[in-house]
């Protein structure tokens, strides 16, 4: 999908990385919510005057945001939008006050990237219909917001517990595997909500049906420690430390304690990671 970037500020500097990095963020969401190739969206960079112009004049509101967007189609939330040919492929503008961007980058303790990626992403998602206007949209469109971020790689998580240690300490559980029968040690490390990190390996038995994954190893520890929410869970897999996503069953064990990151090592050794609940898409779960 491309991304038109007109930068109209001087106040943050607009790196190539920056522009490549946001290209990837549309990329993501494109992929994740069905665009057709051909739509285009527009993205205007600008500092907390103008910003604050622009919500003057279009929402009579006399203060500068962080981010607006201007649809130039219909677009209803979960639905690709229907693009009017004789109107041409552009789903509309998102403006992002840069200025603000870095504010807040510095406040919430994480990279100027994140934080404008994070943003655009939110323009998207308004222009593609979403809004959070009331508890259930909110949760909707933040659940989305998410999803495009974990996409790109990026997921929420505290600070030094980069995807790439949680995949260490997986790796490290991982030597430690009892996998006689199959092979194939598997090592899973679970990041509880306190910040703790649980582990647990795959342990197999001369009954094969017995066996035990490491995700549920790991999941069994962390609850006898008291934890039942958890923000991340990373997963080495086989001789090669292939990527290799958990099995069906660990992914309606983990459900219980609601959504959290999965992490995997991709090719290159780049993490590649998903929320559960797009590994477990409509779950098991019984009305409580
Ligand atoms: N295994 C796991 O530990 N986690 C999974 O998600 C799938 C499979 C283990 C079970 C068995 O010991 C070996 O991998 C081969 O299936």
């Amino acid at each position: 999908m491309p991304l038109f970037v007109n930068n109209r500020q001087d106040k943050v500097e607009v790196t190539g990385a920056l522009r490549g990095w946001l290209e990837e963020v549309v990329a993501a969401a494109a992929r994740l919510e069905g665009l057709a190739p051909e739509v285009e969206v527009s993205l205007a960079l600008v500092d907390d005057g103008e910003m604050r112009e622009l919500n003057r004049t279009y929402r009579g509101v006399d203060a500068s945001t962080d981010v607006l967007s201007f649809a130039m189609q219909e677009a209803t939330a979960g639905e690709p939008p229907v693009i009017d040919a004789r109107e041409g492929a552009l789903l509309g503008d998102v403006v992002i006050s840069l200025e603000t961007a870095a504010r807040q980058a510095e406040e919430y303790d994480h990279s100027l990237e994140r934080e404008v990626g994070f943003l655009l992403a939110h323009g998207l998602l308004h222009l593609l219909g979403y809004d959070h206007e009331g508890p259930a949209p909110a949760e909707v469109m933040q659940k989305k917001q998410e999803e495009i971020m974990v996409a790109v790689g990026r997921p929420r998580l505290p600070r030094g517990m980069e995807p790439g240690r949680l995949l260490a300490l997986a790796a490290q559980v991982q030597a430690r595997a009892y996998a006689p029968y199959s092979g194939f040690p598997v090592g899973a490390a679970l990041l509880g909500i306190s910040g703790a990190v649980y582990t647990g390996c795959n342990v197999e038995n001369t009954a094969y049906g017995l066996s035990l994954c490491a995700e549920r190893a790991a999941a069994v520890q962390a609850v006898a420690a008291g934890e039942r929410s958890f923000l991340a869970l990373a997963v080495v897999a086989g001789a090669g430390n292939e990527g290799c996503w958990p099995c069906g069953a660990c992914r309606q064990f983990l459900w219980e304690f609601g959504d959290m990151v999965v992490m995997v090592p991709g090719p290159d050794r780049k993490p590649q990671m998903r929320l559960l609940s797009q590994l477990l898409p409509e779950p098991f779960a019984i009305q409580k």
